[in-house]
Order: structure tokens, then C-alpha cells, then sequence
């Protein structure tokens, strides 16, 4: 790069050029400058310390000339260049400062947004019913004794209806009724909301029940309930009737019907296995099995022994109680045609608003 000069006003005309060049050339950053800078100021291969290097080549007399007229030539390209630099500072810092700015014509980035799970849906649709009924919400350990899950429900230790339900035990509890267990269904909390409040009594149940069971399209070791419990002096059975038909014409709509058929559970008495006719045909279909209905409960009146059980006085209370599977309504509702969509947690199944 030394291109040594020759003589001051070479030099001079060499900057003009350049610096005309990289005007041409347009938006000089720093780095641009700092080059310039070396280039002509450099303490070793600078164009103007390559100049003054000419001095000892320059005649006598004219050496204070060449001398003052470098000297001023260096100040002069000082000049320039810190104006330069001045400049390119600017301009980079505008240029930072512009790419920090928010771009407000790109389209907007739509941020992922998380929905209700469809058994979120069922079981507040079916608890907003009920809650216009009067209902109360009631909750209960997932983990139970033998006592609340069997035996104050009138399980008694060898009855056959326990062979129903095969139980998870759990480490850790004692022995018969101390049994630890996970909760087969949710009828355990109708025995726990008893023993804590006194009629008049009207809760519902949720939660998340387990059992032994393989898993295949219609069978999951985990599932969920929804229980309802009515205890008051005078229920009567034509309560519970009314009631699941006022539930079922809420929830499925003004046309559906509800069909009783007595059957055992050893915590009712008399009980009942609950049907709607079936809204989705008028002359059968394959979610009904062309029978018409649909069974979605069991139901009954509350047992006297499992009034007498939670302290309350079976002479003077009488009480239904009723339970269904959220899981299967929510099949039912959507046509989800496989239980194990709704625990796989994938996002192409749960991306869907399930209103
Ligand atoms: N607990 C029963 C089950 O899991 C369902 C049930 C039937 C609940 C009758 C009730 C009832 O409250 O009265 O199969």
C-alpha cells in the first residue's frame, strides 16, 4: 500500500479522489473509515508517514516547505476523516436502532392457544345443569379405603358385586376395611359428603376413578365419573325420574326421553340402569345399536344401610343417587369412535374447540 507520494499536492489530489470515491460508493460505516484511517494515517505504511519519510530525499532549502506543507496535509486529513467517522457512527447506530423497530406491517405471529379438553367441556356442560337444580360441586381422595369405596356403600367384605370392579390395592394401608385402594367409582364421596354436612343435601361428584382394566378402544385403567346425591326428608323415586329427564332434555336436548330399568348396585335400592333415546337417529343407528337407546347411568335410591352408615337417619331421610361415565358422553357427543384419544394428549386431537 505504499504508493509513496511523490509530493504533497499529489497526495492532496489522491485523498480528493478517494474520498470522492467512497462518497460515490455511499453509507461508509466505521469499519470503512477505520480502513481509510490506516491507510493514510498508519505509523507504518501510511500515506502521509510514507511522505514525510521523503523528506530526507528533498533538497535543503526546500525541506521546511515540504515539512509544513505535509503537516498540514496530515491535519487536513484528520479532519476529514474524523468527520467521516463522525458520520458512519451515526449512521450505524441509526441502523441498530432501526432494526430493534417493530416492522408493524408483517402479519401477525398468531401465538398458539391452548383449548379445553373435550372431557372439560362434558363435565362442566353436565355440572352447569345440575348446578341450575341446585346443585353443589363435592370432591374426594383418589385414593380410598376399602370402608368408602366397598363396604359402607354395602359391598359387604365377600360380596360378589366387588368381583365387578377389579381394584388397584395400595402399599401401605392396613387390612380390611383400612384397605388402601384407588377408587373404583366415585360413589365413595356420596358416603364422605354425608358424614361431613346434614340434609338438606345436593352435590355432584366429579373425578377420576381407576380400574384394572386392559386398554383397548373402549377400556382405559383410567376414566371419569360424574356422581349426584340427593338426600332430604320426602324424595322419592318419582324425584330421581324427574330429575334425569329434566337432565337429559338440558343436555342432549328438548326431544330426549329417559328410559329405567331396574337392575343391582348394592348401594340403591331399588336400582336402575338410565337411558335416553337415542338423539342422534329416529329409526336406529349404530351409536345405539338400533335399539334406540343409549345407556348413560346407574341409578337408584339411596340404600337405607348406606343412610345409616353416614350417621343420617333412614326413618326420617330418604335419597337417589346416580353416576355416569364423562368419558362416554364425551364419545357419545363427539363420535370419538376410541376411549384412548382422550388421554394421548395429542395436539391434533385437542387443536379443536369441542363447545
Ligand atoms: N358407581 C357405579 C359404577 O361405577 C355407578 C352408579 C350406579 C352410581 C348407581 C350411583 C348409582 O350413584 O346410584 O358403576
Amino acid at each position: 500500500m505504499s504508493s509513496a507520494p511523490f509530493s504533497v499536492e499529489e497526495a492532496r489530489g489522491l485523498l480528493d479522489a478517494e474520498l470522492a470515491d467512497a462518497a460515490g460508493r455511499g453509507g461508509l460505516l466505521p469499519a470503512d473509515v477505520h480502513e481509510l484511517k490506516v491507510r493514510w494515517l498508519g505509523k507504518k505504511q501510511g500515506v502521509v508517514t510514507a511522505l514525510l519519510a521523503r523528506l530526507k530525499e528533498v533538497p535543503k532549502e526546500e525541506k521546511a516547505a515540504f515539512g509544513a506543507g505535509v503537516n498540514a496535509l496530515k491535519q487536513e486529513v484528520e479532519a476529514r476523516l474524523d468527520a467521516l467517522e463522525a458520520e458512519a457512527t451515526a449512521r450505524a447506530a441509526a441502523r441498530a436502532e432501526a432494526a430493534k423497530a417493530v416492522d408493524v406491517t408483517l402479519p401477525p405471529r398468531v401465538p398458539p392457544v391452548g383449548r379445553l379438553h373435550p372431557l372439560t367441556v362434558v363435565r362442566r356442560r353436565i355440572e352447569h345443569v345440575f348446578h341450575g337444580l341446585g346443585y353443589e360441586v363435592a370432591d374426594g381422595p383418589e385414593i380410598e379405603t376399602d370402608w368408602y369405596n366397598f363396604e359402607s356403600l354395602n359391598f359387604a367384605p365377600d360380596h360378589p358385586a366387588r368381583d365387578s370392579v377389579d381394584t388397584f390395592f395400595v402399599e401401605g394401608g392396613g387390612t380390611g376395611r383400612d384397605a388402601l385402594l384407588l377408587r373404583t367409582h366415585t360413589s365413595p364421596v356420596q358416603m364422605r359428603t354425608m358424614e361431613g354436612r346434614r340434609p338438606p343435601i345436593r352435590v355432584l361428584c366429579p373425578g377420576r376413578v381407576y380400574r384394572k382394566d386392559d386398554i383397548d378402544p373402549r377400556h382405559s385403567p383410567v376414566f371419569h365419573q360424574m356422581e349426584g346425591l340427593v338426600v332430604d326428608e320426602g324424595i322419592t323415586f318419582a324425584h330421581l325420574r324427574g330429575t334425569l329427564s329434566a337432565f337429559a332434555k338440558s343436555f342432549f336436548g328438548g326431544r330426549a326421553e329417559v328410559r329405567l330399568a331396574p337392575t343391582f348396585f348394592p348401594f340403591v335400592e331399588p336400582g336402575v340402569d338410565c337411558a335416553v333415546s337415542c338423539v342422534f337417529c329416529e329409526t336406529g343407528c349404530r351409536i345405539c345399536s338400533y335399539s334406540g337407546w343409549i345407556e348413560i347411568m346407574g341409578a337408584g335410591m339411596v340404600h337405607p344401610n348406606v343412610l345409616a352408615n353416614a350417621g343420617i337417619d333412614p326413618e326420617r331421610f330418604t335419597g337417589f343417587a346416580f353416576g355416569m361415565g364423562i368419558d362416554r358422553i364425551a364419545m357419545l357427543l363427539h363420535g370419538i369412535p376410541d376411549l384412548r384419544l382422550l388421554f394421548e394428549n395429542d395436539v391434533r386431537f385437542l387443536d379443536r374447540t369441542w363447545g
